[in-house]
């Protein structure tokens, strides 16, 4: 092997080391993140009638759910990952079957972007819909940036980064 050759053979070799090391780095990143927050306590059941309402009803044309919404709208409405940890299944009840959701919840937005009632469905599904947004949870360590989040968006002010309310 010429001495031209040796030096070429050495920078793969330290290149190759480099690349194994930063891949090593990269994976123990990974393995530090806590992942997604979200999780369902659904049964498979639950879980397909409420997907299946959402649809039906297109709820996703205002919220996000699973990361995913209809991408033609632009409603600033609040994310339905993780709502059973903010909200019980007798509130979600409750909130469905108002005939005026904003005596319940106050809204900033313009009519046409708030909250419809759903009074009018079948009480079956408003009860699928309460215990399917039931079973939506979050990890704790996110639900104070959600909260955070919904906050600004219902009301359009920030609030104190501390948590305190
Ligand atoms: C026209 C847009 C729109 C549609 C469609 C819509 N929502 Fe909403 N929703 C909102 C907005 C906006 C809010 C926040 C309150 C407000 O501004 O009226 C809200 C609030 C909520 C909340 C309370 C969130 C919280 O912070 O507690 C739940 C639960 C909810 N919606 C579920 C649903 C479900 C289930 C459907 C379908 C059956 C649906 N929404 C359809 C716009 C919409």
């Amino acid at each position: 092997m010429r001495k031209g050759e040796k030096g070429i053979l050495v920078a793969i070799v330290v290149i190759v080391l480099v690349f194994m090391g930063i891949n090593t780095y990269r994976h123990s990143q990974v393995a530090e993140d806590k992942g997604i927050p979200f999780y369902t306590t659904a049964s498979t059941e639950l879980q397909n009638k409420g997907a299946e309402l959402l649809r039906v009803y297109q709820c996703r044309n205002c919220h996000t759910l699973w990361g995913f919404r209809n991408p033609m709208q632009s409603v600033p409405s609040p994310a339905l990952d993780g709502i059973g940890s903010i909200r019980d299944e007798s509130w979600l009840y409750e909130y469905l079957s108002a005939a005026d959701p904003q005596n319940i919840l106050p809204t900033r937005l313009k009519a046409e972007y708030q909250m419809p009632s759903y009074a009018h469905l079948p009480e079956h599904e408003r009860r699928t819909l309460a215990a399917y947004l039931a079973s939506l949870k979050v990890e704790d360590w996110y639900l104070d940036e959600v909260k955070r989040s919904e906050q600004e968006k219902l009301t359009g002010e920030s609030p104190p980064e501390d948590g305190h309310e």
